[in-house]
């Protein structure tokens, strides 16, 4: 049989294999609450420009709420033959009210449909994960208020560097994840212009009212170009690019999570809540959750290649590669919604063992730095000189086995005759971290104040 939809021009209908290929009602059909909210505002806007009669726009619009609570209670059958949601939705409507639904697609293709239903549902996911990522700033946040003065190492090349607060290395991924939020914030901005009108690519005849559909939908205004309206799938693109960042950012945290749960680290405790046994070693716990979201950004990352590798070089305008934009989407939005609440669950549940952070800190002549800049501060002495001297001491401790602060007044003398016992008041992981009050540095009373403005900024 010939479809419905446009059997005019064809005498058989399509193969096995075009039936195979062909229909993305298998995913779109998730866009149904999209499609129904756009089909309203193109009906009312039809029958306000007098382009449809009153009566058929209440038809119309009578049919879609049916349509719309069928979907809701799972009696609605999708069918494949019918391709995909628009289809779907307007054969219903046929069998619901008769002729009047065959006037709903004046003025409008499926090509605008698509572009404005996807729209819809890419600003919608993208507020919401704007939401769960301000979730998971908010409890990095208190935990950074909590473990202001939590000292822990800080690493350059995973190798001790200088010690640093907990508090501090929380508030660095609330920066972070206050950019990625940005990032959709500002994706959200530029896509916020309603295709619906754009019809086939070229416009249409019939004297509708853009602005109307526009403002209906929330949007900020129409889109100026039809051409372009049809063929732009820059909002997906750049969805997934802001959600790839945020990945790679959740990755890191991810990473840091799993390395310090290792009995290696042992910084920080997960719960039995986050965390999996094994069923050969009974002593295991094991980091599931961050590992996985270390894992997914994998096809978070994917979905965005997927999409600009079926974008590029596709001449204008709508080309049914741009139906592959959809699942791809879908599942990497999907993703990164779950990373955001798990690692949100877990910054919540993880306890950071102070004692086992402090003691590391102190490994590794941490607090170098410190004493270089003491003996900048104190003898006026040239840093590169400074780092020079310091260098040495570091090499005598070493070989001694011993930390810094337990070499002699006498050793640190042997060095530059000029040390005083003043030198010693530096050497703590304390006194360094209290230190680095400069503006962005780890210095605790920094932390709380850091954290107290985020905490302000999102509560
Ligand atoms: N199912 C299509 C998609 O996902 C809708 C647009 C189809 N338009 C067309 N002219 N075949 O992109």
């Amino acid at each position: 049989m010939s479809n419905k939809m446009w059997g005019g021009r064809f005498a058989t209908g399509p193969s096995e294999i075009m039936e195979e290929i062909n229909p993305s009602i298998a995913f779109d059909k998730r866009l149904y609450a999209q499609d129904i909210a756009g089909s309203r505002a193109h009906c009312q806007m039809l029958a306000a420009t007098g382009i449809i009669s009153d009566e058929d726009a209440k038809q119309i619009l009578q049919g879609l709420d049916t349509i719309l609570s069928e979907i809701e209670a799972e009696t609605f059958t999708f069918s494949t033959a019918l391709e995909d949601i628009h289809m779907n939705v307007e054969a219903r409507l046929t069998e619901l009210i008769g002729p009047a639904a065959g006037r709903l697609h004046t003025g409008r293709s499926r090509n605008d449909q698509v572009a404005t239903d996807f729209k819809l549902y890419v600003r919608d996911t993208v507020d919401m994960l704007i939401g769960q990522i301000e979730t998971l700033q908010l409890a990095l946040a208190r935990k950074a208020r909590d473990h202001a003065d939590t000292i822990m190492p800080g690493f350059t090349h995973l190798q001790n560097a200088q010690p640093v607060t907990f508090g501090h290395h929380c508030l660095a991924y609330v920066e972070m994840f206050a950019r990625d939020a940005g990032r959709f914030a500002d994706a959200r901005k530029r896509l916020n212009e309603c295709p619906l009108g754009a019809a086939a690519l070229a416009g249409t005849s019939f004297p509708i009212d853009r602005e109307m559909t526009a403002k209906a939908l929330q949007f900020d205004r129409p889109t100026a170009n039809s051409m372009d309206t049809v063929a732009d799938r820059d909002f997906a693109l750049e969805a997934l690019a802001a959600a790839t960042i945020t990945g790679v950012h959740l990755s890191r945290l991810a990473e840091e999570i799993v390395l310090w749960c290792s009995a290696q680290f042992r910084f920080v405790a997960l719960s039995d809540a986050l965390t999996t046994g094994s069923s050969i070693m009974p002593q295991k716990r094991n980091p599931d959750a961050a590992e996985l979201v270390r894992g997914k950004v994998g096809r978070i990352h994917g979905a965005l290649t997927s999409l600009v590798t079926m974008l590029k070089g596709l001449g204008l305008t709508f080309s049914k590669d741009m139906q592959e934009d959809k699942e791809p989407t879908f599942d990497a939005l999907d993703t990164l919604s779950v990373c955001l609440a798990a690692m949100a669950a877990m910054v919540d549940d993880m306890t950071p063992n102070k004692d086992t952070m402090r003691a590391s800190a102190k490994i590794g002549f941490s607090t170098a730095t410190d004493l270089a800049d003491w003996l900048v501060r104190s003898l006026g002495m040239p840093f590169r000189d400074a780092h020079h001297v310091t260098g040495a001491l570091v090499a005598e401790a070493e070989k001694a086995g011993i930390d810094l602060a337990d070499l002699t007044l006498e050793q640190m003398q042997a060095a530059d005759g000029r040390i005083t016992e003043e030198v010693f008041d530096v050497l703590t992981v304390e006194k360094s971290v209290a230190s680095r009050r400069s503006l962005g540095g780890t210095a605790p009373e920094n932390v709380r104040r850091e954290a107290e403005r985020w905490l302000k900024q999102l509560t």
